[in-house]
């Protein structure tokens, strides 16, 4: 541990498993405190449970939450103020792909997908930044895909609702900035990374996911699949004040795809 973000405080949503908890590991070993939230509250337990039994009790906390829910948003910032003592780091990960090209992808799954990845964070930021303010330099990262800036024809919701995250992130930049509040915004596009999203993509295509996997990795410019710590190292960085001069940009984690 180097303590790149000692004394930071930090929420991570979709916190139960995947690049979520990489996220929190990360931002503790580095030296923030870290409040693992998650709709799978016991999932966002072990993120907290694994963290303390590593760091030390008080390193992390859980909380369960659904990030939907404009109530629910409310709660978690009540929490980072009575658990974390404040909240100056807020990265919103939570975030699903629902299944359809446009002619199959039914409007229920299209909301439910722009709830999940885009509605809350709008008003994930709107109930954090109050507290954000207080204990500034704040850092909010937004992780999004490189799906939120290269199309495919089978995934319209995931690619829309990514791409309103890149462009809600740069408002979001402009705002703070204007305002002299010394908060950050940013987004994350990671290409394919190993987690249980991928599970859910090779049962969707019938796939093992060794092949799925090969398959992955042959569009990759680097060769191989991404692993949570790939971008888990990235909000680490935009989470310190290592990275104090960048706000509003789209930081692509991808093995080279959109160079291509
Ligand atoms: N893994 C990849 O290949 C990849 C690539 C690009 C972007 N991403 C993005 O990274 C983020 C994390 O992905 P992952 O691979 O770890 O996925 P994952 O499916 O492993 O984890 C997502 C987490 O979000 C939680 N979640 C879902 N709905 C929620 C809700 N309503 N409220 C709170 N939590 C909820 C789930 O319980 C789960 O713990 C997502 O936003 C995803 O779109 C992932």
């Amino acid at each position: 541990m180097t303590g790149r973000v000692s004394g930071k405080l930090a929420l991570v949503t979709g916190a139960a498993q995947g690049l979520g908890r990489a996220h929190c590991l990360a931002l503790a070993r580095e030296g923030a405190r870290v409040l693992a939230t998650d709709i799978n509250a016991a999932g966002a337990e072990e993120t907290a449970a694994m963290i303390n039994a590593e760091l030390g009790d008080g390193t992390a906390f859980a909380l369960a939450h659904d990030v939907t829910s404009p109530e629910q948003w409310e709660a978690a910032i009540d929490a980072a103020r009575d658990k974390l003592g404040g909240l100056n780091v807020l990265v919103n990960n939570a975030g699903i792909g629902v299944p359809g090209n446009i002619e199959t992808c039914t409007f229920a799954d299209w909301q439910r997908c722009f709830d999940i990845n885009v509605n809350s964070i709008f008003h994930g930021c709107q109930k954090a930044l109050p507290l954000m303010r207080e204990h500034a330099p704040g850092s909010i990262i937004n992780i999004s895909s490189i799906a939120g800036l290269i199309a495919s024809d089978t995934m319209p919701a995931y690619n829309a609702s990514k791409a309103a995250m890149w462009m809600l992130s740069k408002s979001i930049a402009l705002h703070c900035a204007k305002k002299r509040m010394n908060i950050r915004c940013n987004s994350i596009h990671p290409t394919f990374v190993d987690t249980p999203i991928l599970d859910g993509t090779a049962r969707a295509h019938a796939l093992d996911k060794d092949v799925l996997m090969d398959k992955l990795a042959r569009q990759i410019p680097l060769g191989f699949v991404g692993e949570p710590n790939d971008i888990a190292q990235a909000v680490v960085y935009l989470a310190s004040d290592e990275s104090r001069f960048v706000t509003g940009a789209e930081l692509k984690i991808d093995g080279g795809i959109s160079a291509m």
